[in-house]
């Protein structure tokens, strides 16, 4: 059995979900970061996880595009599809996958689900920072967070319990 782990992240996040996931499945993991490597041939696996992040709303545009592109190969294997972003809230990840993946794809996939974020505070430039801050603030008024937030600290949310269960989905 052999899985592809194929993502595309700008901080970090999603590549670190990406290598926990990879020490829970079963089988052989070929992890590949796909702004480095454009050069896949989904025929060597099994099965494929596809893993990208969220800024204001979108995936990744690569993510998107080999999607689109390999829809017939991924739709004849079991896929899953991993998001790193700042929600949980289920409404929020279906509108973002709804966004960028077709409804085929989406129906196809064995999971879909978010596995939590990194804030990268001293890799992102001011208004990067102001956006996170903001969104990240509001989140903790409405107790959606409840997270400190001084714009300095990094903070972590990517859940242990969420890979566990996408592992052992993915490996069922
Ligand atoms: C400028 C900016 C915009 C973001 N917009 C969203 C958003 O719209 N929704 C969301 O859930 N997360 C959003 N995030 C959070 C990122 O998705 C999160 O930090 C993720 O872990 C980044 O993953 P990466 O390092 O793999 O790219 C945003 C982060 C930044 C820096």
């Amino acid at each position: 059995m052999k899985t592809l782990i194929l993502f595309a992240s700008k901080y970090g996040a999603a590549e670190k979900c990406a290598n926990l996931l990879s020490e829970k499945l079963n089988g052989d993991v070929n992890i590949i970061n796909l702004k480095e490597n454009k050069n896949i041939n989904l025929s060597d696996y099994d099965k494929v996880i596809v893993g990208c992040s969220i800024y204001v709303g979108n995936v990744q545009a690569e993510i998107k595009n080999f999607c689109d592109t390999n829809s017939v190969s991924l739709m004849a294997k079991p896929f899953g599809l991993f998001i790193s972003c700042m929600t949980d809230k289920k409404d929020e990840i279906n509108s973002y996958t709804e966004k960028s993946f077709s409804n085929e794809l989406i129906n196809h996939a064995t999971i879909i689900d978010s596995l939590g974020a990194v804030f990268n505070f001293k890799k992102m430039n001011f208004f990067e920072r102001q956006i996170v801050k903001m969104i990240l603030n509001s989140k903790n008024k409405t107790d959606e967070l409840n997270i400190k937030v001084d714009g300095k600290t990094n903070i972590s949310t990517i859940s242990d319990e969420k890979i566990l269960k996408f592992a052992s989905v993915m490996n069922d």
